[in-house]
């Protein structure tokens, strides 16, 4: 059995803990959440970081960037594989170089969007010339800390589509940590940080999360568009995710064919 502990049970650390204790994935057992929640959670088995370092086999961080940097390195430097829905964080290139450098083996969730395999393999063909992901969210759940007053109002009273910021996959990715983890997956997907294009859209009238990634290369023309219906506890994650981490469990744990 597969002994998995999960870090951070909201939106998604909570789906994928309940999952795993109801016994839903074959061959993974739960060895229990850490969170900084006020109140534990009635049922499921709370641990703390030290024991989850020792209980485990793999570490599924669903907790945030300031998690993921916190905690990451001690987890691989433990010998534990670690997978990660923060993707994001990894804008941060020391942080990755220090999770890349093992012994335990990081694993990230293709989370809210699809096609990071086939832009993997385009990549592989030479190199991809453009690439550009557009995410729209609802204004209410766009606000940052270092946004202006004039920006957030702006933000409050959109009537229609307003562009927030467009720029590098790295820069958009840090800007906005619980809305644009895709953007690093894609530039980590792409296998370059540098081509991969980003913009933040609000849209006061979007029911749905949508993200559009665009992608040209020497192996083709590429088009996915994604439209999640977001988390109702946590709306800037989409309600899909926590089962795009279960489903990467179970392949993990499980003797099944998967795709590659
Ligand atoms: N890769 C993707 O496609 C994708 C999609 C959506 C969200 N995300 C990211 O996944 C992460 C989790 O999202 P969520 O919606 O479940 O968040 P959430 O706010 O609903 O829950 C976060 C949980 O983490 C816990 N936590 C916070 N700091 C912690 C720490 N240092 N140690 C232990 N626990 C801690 C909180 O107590 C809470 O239980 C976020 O970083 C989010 O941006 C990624």
């Amino acid at each position: 059995m597969l002994s998995v502990s999960v870090l951070g049970c909201g939106a998604i650390g909570g789906v994928v803990a309940r999952a795993l204790q109801a016994g839903e994935v074959p061959g993974v057992v739960l060895a229990g959440v850490a969170h900084r929640d006020p109140v534990d959670p009635p049922d499921l088995p709370v641990i703390d970081e030290a024991a989850l370092l020792v209980s485990s086999d793999l570490v599924v961080e669903c907790a945030g960037h300031a998690a993921l940097s916190g905690t990451g390195p001690s987890v691989v430097a433990a010998g534990l594989d670690l997978f990660v829905t923060s993707v994001g964080a990894l804008a941060d290139a020391d942080l990755l170089r220090t999770l890349s450098a093992g012994p335990g083996r990081v694993q990230l969730t293709t989370g809210a969007i699809g096609g990071l395999d086939l832009i993997r393999s385009a990549a592989a063909m030479g190199g991809l010339r453009r690439v550009r992901i557009t995410t729209t969210k609802r204004p209410e759940i766009l606000g940052q800390k270092w946004m202006t007053d004039t920006e957030l109002s702006r933000l409050g009273s959109a009537t229609e589509p307003l562009v927030l910021r467009e720029g590098s996959a790295r820069e958009i990715a840090t800007a906005f940590p619980r809305s644009a983890n895709v953007a690093a997956s894609v530039a980590l997907a792409a296998g370059d940080w540098e081509v991969v294009e980003a913009a933040v859209v609000a849209d006061p009238g979007a029911e749905r999360t949508t993200h559009v990634i665009e992608a040209e290369g020497n192996a083709g023309r590429y088009r996915f568009e994604i439209e999640n219906l977001p988390s109702e506890q946590t709306p800037t994650t989409s309600a899909v995710v926590p089962y795009a981490v279960l489903r990467a469990i179970g392949e993990l744990a499980g003797r099944s064919p998967v795709f590659r």
